[in-house]
């Protein structure tokens, strides 16, 4: 079993062949931590590794002869208030109005697999023997609640997961006023954080920062894990790179207001605290009521940040994403989102989609502007019925003529929001989240629904449920185009509203998971402006996520290098789009804008009809290598090579997992002239084997070795001459058996 309970030193080692995580029974009975690093060898105690020496005025939890100084000790789950003065995992208000808590080990059990905490999304094993999880139950007697921590480790992955669960059995309520997901301390403090954080447009750009006494987070407010900060931070050693270097990564399963918070004490220790946003919540729980929190997913890397992601690609895209297309090719679309707007009827539609079919296209998707009044944004969102003047044979009608064109069809909702000139809005105004009496502050002409209410999303569905129904649907683009403010729901009582951040979350989750049952064929892609909320919560119901409304290639490179620290290619949706692109107002090659959107779900976002025959002719070709080598693309195991944040080249690579194939690109921003040599050096292969590799039209032969030591030439004047400005080049390596 690799989770062991020493029962004589009170210690649990969770362990596989790359990581250690140690928990002990602290002498008052709260849960300390021993270790998390590097998988160590098991022994029967590591007793010698706390460390609680009690410092100037630190206050001493336990009385002599065994006095407890919580004040930086690493712990599991602490609390502030009682020695510790650090932020804690968990505020809970109680009757006589105090806050202080103290949870102390009560029982445990240990178990193969890994349990769901539906309604809430969660990584899982589709074989017990995959993952062995552990929870620990905790009590405080005065209160009598109990507090469940679950660990899962993963056999063959260094990841384990983490959650907590309050169940309360006291005849006095208490309010969870803060309800942490995991706290995780460690003993020093030579870090450096790294998250990504941006705005519409230039989502999840990488940020690094030292670590210093004090408090650094990440968080969202806003309703949605956002753009601003992806629910996902990295402690990393100052040295550590791409591809060298211990790494401690934390990503939240969840798709709202979160919080994720470093502080690093005066004693040099550094606590990593991630959740539910304390300040957007508050839950009161009666007798026999209980409160799950999301799941952290924690993973550990000695080799540096392209082994992090490699593990969370894995999991992520084997054990978070379910359903039909977890395994399945991703099909190549065509989104006329750029290409008409809300401005086409069904003949330019169906032009469009013709064109597409020459190109090989296999799926056609139909973006906003279809349906009520929806020829602008300011109305139409809450009535998903079809606008017959654009589409007079309405959805069903489109999406069979699509279908008989010889493609899939798709189409765009924004489910959780309303215009006020709509019918929805006419029929229920209450159905807003609002305050009765004060300004309802409107984000891109739009409201957002009241998704903690079950008639609200019980309606919704019913109007999706009979579009769906009655059309030939494959695929659905779920939007969501603003952010939450007056979270207040006018269907709830006072004491309620703390809880609607939240349960809006759940409301979201709760119609992803009624439409995906019924549904099981059709293919989500989660979208929120572009990427904001890009995140592992979305990714349980949608397999792919809309990465970013800016979609040039230059531009691209950044964001999809920095997604790709948490996100597999396979979940990163990326299109080609028009030149002079529309949020740039940047020309970049047709053959570049391929090659940076091959690296994700491939598509078009323009129509097809503007471009000449050449560019046609080169399209096709596009695809058809798309084709060829996606099941390698979304599969494979990706390799970041050069950061875009550091230099004015990029390049990464996939490798399959047998090392027999790999496609590695190559991308320049502004042209050199007369520039010096350039050594392009590959990751992932095997040293001894003999690859072919292809590139500007020619052949050679190469072992591994040279491949990723020597490194291949380019001859950047190739570059200049061939293509210019933002050129790029794809490496396809294959072995040869000689
Ligand atoms: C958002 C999306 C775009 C497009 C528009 C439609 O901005 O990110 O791709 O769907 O909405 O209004």
């Amino acid at each position: 079993m690799p989770i062991i309970y020493h029962e004589t030193s009170k210690e649990f080692h969770l362990y596989n062949k790359q990581v250690s995580y140690i928990i002990e029974i602290m002498e008052n009975g709260q849960l300390g931590n021993l270790y998390y690093g590097k998988r160590i060898k098991d022994r029967e105690s590591f007793a010698y590794l706390h460390e609680d020496e009690a410092r100037p005025l630190g206050a001493l939890t336990t009385p002599e002869p065994n006095p407890l100084c919580l004040q930086y000790t690493r712990q599991e789950y602490p609390a502030y208030g009682t020695g510790d003065y650090r932020y804690g995992a968990c505020t809970i208000e109680q009757q006589n109005g105090s806050r202080i808590t103290d949870f102390l080990y009560a029982t445990h059990t240990i178990y193969e697999g890994k349990k769901k905490i539906e309604p809430l999304p969660s990584t899982y094993v589709e074989n017990k023997k995959e993952a062995t999880s552990i929870e620990i139950t905790l009590y405080d007697k005065v209160m009598d609640t109990n507090l469940i921590l679950t660990y899962t480790i993963y056999e063959e992955l260094a990841a384990i997961t983490r959650q907590a669960r309050y169940v309360h059995n006291g005849e006095a309520s208490i309010i969870l006023q803060n309800a942490m997901s995991a706290c995780v301390d460690l003993p020093d403090m030579d870090y450096d954080m790294v998250h990504l954080s941006g705005a519409w447009a230039r989502e999840r750009y990488i940020k690094t920062r030292r670590l210093e006494q004090g408090i650094q987070s990440i968080y969202s407010m806003r309703g949605a894990s956002s753009a601003e900060h992806n629910p996902f931070l990295v402690l990393k050693r100052r040295n550590t790179t791409e591809n060298q270097g211990e790494v401690y990564a934390f990503s939240l399963v969840y798709s709202g207001s979160y919080l994720g918070q470093v502080e690093v004490c005066s004693h040099d220790t550094t606590r990593v605290l991630l959740g539910i946003h304390p300040d957007t919540f508050t839950w009161t729980l009666k007798a026999g009521e209980s409160f799950q929190t999301p799941e952290v997913v924690m993973v550990y890397s000695a080799d540096g940040m392209n082994q992090m992601s490699q593990t969370y690609h894995t999991l992520y895209r084997t054990r978070l994403v379910r359903g039909y297309w977890r395994d399945r090719e991703r099909p190549v679309l065509l989104n006329n989102w750029e290409a008409t707007y809300m401005d086409f009827d069904e003949y330019k539609i169906l032009r469009i989609a013709a064109k597409a079919k020459e190109a090989g296209v296999e799926l056609f998707v139909l973006d906003d502007g279809w349906f009520g009044k929806r020829d602008d944004d300011d109305k139409g969102l809450g009535d998903w019925y079809v606008n017959l003047q654009k589409l007079p044979n309405g959805i069903a009608g489109l999406s069979r003529s699509v279908e008989n064109i010889g493609m899939k069809f798709g189409i765009w909702i924004e489910p959780e929001m309303v215009n006020k000139d709509s019918d929805l809005y006419r029929a229920h105004p209450d159905w807003i989240l609002s305050v009765p009496e004060r300004y309802e502050t409107p984000s891109r002409q739009q409201h957002v629904l009241d998704f903690s209410r079950k008639e609200v999303v019980d309606a919704i569905f019913a109007m999706l449920d009979k579009m769906i129904g009655e059309s030939k649907i494959s695929y659905i683009k779920w939007d969501m185009n603003r952010y939450i403010t007056e979270c207040y729901s006018r269907a709830a009582a006072a004491n309620e509203q703390g809880k609607i951040m939240h349960k809006y979350i759940l409301g979201v989750y709760d119609l992803y998971s009624r439409l995906t049952t019924k549904y099981p064929e059709i293919l989500f892609e989660s979208c929120s402006s572009g990427g904001a909320r890009f995140d592992p919560g979305m990714l349980y119901f949608a397999p792919q996520t809309w990465c970013s409304d800016d979609t040039d290639a230059a531009e691209r490179l950044k964001i999809q290098y920095a997604t790709s620290y948490v996100y597999p290619v396979s979940s990163i949706g990326a299109h080609v789009s028009a030149v002079p692109n529309h949020q740039m107002n940047r020309i970049t090659p047709l053959a570049t804008r391929a090659n940076v959107a091959f690296f994700g779900a491939f598509g078009y976002e323009l129509d097809l009809n503007k471009l000449t025959t050449e560019e046609m002719k080169q399209v096709k070709e596009q695809i058809q290598f798309y084709k060829n080598y996606r099941k390698l693309i979304q599969q494979g195991i990706f390799y970041r090579i050069k950061s875009p944040f550091e230099a004015k080249d990029t390049a990464w690579m996939v490798v399959a997992e047998d090392r027999k194939e790999a496609i590695a690109a190559y991308y320049q921003q502004l042209n050199k002239v007369n520039a010096g040599g350039l050594r392009f050096k590959l990751l992932g292969l095997e040293e001894d084997m003999l690859y072919e590799v292809t590139a500007f039209g020619e052949t050679q032969k190469y072992y591994g070795s040279e491949l990723m030591y020597a490194g291949i030439p380019i001859n950047r004047d190739q570059f200049a001459e061939d293509i210019g400005d933002f050129a790029s080049v794809l490496f396809h390596i294959k072995y040869a058996d000689n």
